[in-house]
């Protein structure tokens, strides 16, 4: 008996299916560490809940901590702002150093923490509107934080932020780092330091909203896993145990996960209880799959009814047009929508963009929509089928 491999939930091992991110993600990490450079953009990958986002940002750190690069990761979102973050990342990172050689960094921190009023900034700015010349200050500020963060290069061949959620980050803080950044790639094309975000669909929006020019962040859209990556999520980690898949409960399970790499870890997992967690030499066969159905169904549906409570009834009546709407076409037109729901198109565009934010739907642009996370539209058909 051998405990499952499988991660519903938590962090992926490892991320099939991501090899051109982790590849540009690699050729930036050599630009930085073996040729001293900033990375100028700012990276930012998005997709729905449950895609693999927190995944890939810890793949990138993996990496970059093999190369001896200081990561500090934040998960945006707390009220004290994403500067204020920055700092406490980078103050505790640094804690353990000896005085002289963070004896600059500790300046910066002090002077970057005054100059922003953490942590009031956020709420000041927000009230006077006019929160450019803070912003501008804090992030000069900022960019000698990084300058000073990276200058011994004995100790740190480079620097990268991990921002998670960056969705919730607060634009006062998007606008600070966005000017910090545009000053280093000005100022100091060699300082060897980047930023990689990631965020729900929405946080393209959110950071244009923040800041004006966005053409500084480069997006990347995470998409559903390919059927190969599917099959190496399921695959590798039993063939490290010793233990086979059949073909077709591959084929099986893939096809049920339909790319979502959250089901594809259910599945995982289940088919591998299924299987009685077998020892090594043992296999799983098609119908471990279909076993694994029941359970891998209810955990889809406990986490679905999670994200159906959490909508308003406009966001509802929305959703469920969405989904009938799907049935017959893959993605659903803003005029038949309009159309079912007898409003004007219109009148569409302010749920829509909330759904999108809470990652319930996904655009396909040109005002189109679907409800990407498999399972979740048959869910919600289900669900009207069913008065409660
Ligand atoms: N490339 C991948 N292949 C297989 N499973 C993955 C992959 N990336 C993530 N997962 C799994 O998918 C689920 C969601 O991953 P997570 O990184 O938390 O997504 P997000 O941050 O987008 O919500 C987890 O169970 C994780 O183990
Ligand atoms: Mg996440």
């Amino acid at each position: 008996m051998q405990p499952s491999p499988y991660t519903p939930g938590e962090i992926a091992r490892a991320v099939p299916g991501r090899g051109e991110l982790i590849e540009e993600f690699t050729e930036r990490l050599s630009l930085m560490v073996d040729l001293q450079r900033l990375i100028g953009r700012i990276h930012v990958a998005f997709g729905e809940r449950g895609i693999g986002k927190t995944s890939l940002l810890r793949a990138y750190q993996r990496l970059a901590e093999e190369r001896e690069v200081l990561c500090i990761w934040i998960t945006a979102g707390e009220p004290d702002g994403l500067i204020a973050q920055i700092i406490e990342g980078i103050r505790e990172a640094t804690s353990s150093w000896p005085h002289a050689a963070a004896k600059t960094i500790r300046e910066h921190l002090d002077e970057l923490t005054v100059t922003l009023g953490v942590p009031g900034i956020a709420s000041v700015s927000a009230k006077t509107k006019s929160s450019t010349t803070t912003d501008r200050v804090g992030a000069r500020a900022l960019e000698k934080l990084i300058h000073a963060t990276t200058e011994d290069r004995k100790r740190v061949k480079a620097l990268v932020l991990f921002i998670d959620e960056v969705q919730s980050a607060d634009a006062d803080g998007i606008r600070t780092l966005a000017y910090a950044w545009q000053h280093l790639q000005a100022e100091h094309p060699s300082i060897p330091a980047a930023v990689h975000a990631a965020g729900l669909p929405n946080a393209p929006e959110q950071i244009a909203d923040a800041v004006t020019f966005s053409e500084r962040f480069a997006y990347r859209p995470l998409e559903m896993l390919s059927v190969g990556a599917q099959v190496a999520a399921l695959r590798d980690p039993a063939s490290e145990l010793q233990v086979e898949w059949e073909p077709d409960a591959l084929e099986l399970a893939a096809q049920l996960a339909a790319g979502y790499p959250y089901a594809v870890q259910l599945y995982g997992d289940a088919a591998w209880i299924a299987a009685g967690r077998p020892d090594a030499g043992g296999t799983i066969t098609q119908d471990d799959v279909k076993k694994a159905r029941t359970s891998v169904d209810r955990d889809l549906r406990n986490l679905f009814a999670a994200r159906w409570a959490n909508t308003t009834p406009n966001q509802r009546r929305f959703l469920i047009a969405v989904a009938w709407l799907q049935e017959k076409n893959a993605q659903v037109d803003r005029a038949d929508l309009a159309d079912v729901l007898e409003v004007s198109s219109r009148s569409l565009s302010s749920v829509r963009a909330r759904l999108i934010a809470k990652g319930l739907i996904h655009s396909e642009g040109h005002g189109r929509v679907t409800i990407p996370v498999p399972g979740f539209a048959g869910y919600i058909r289900e669900l009207e089928d069913d008065p409660r």
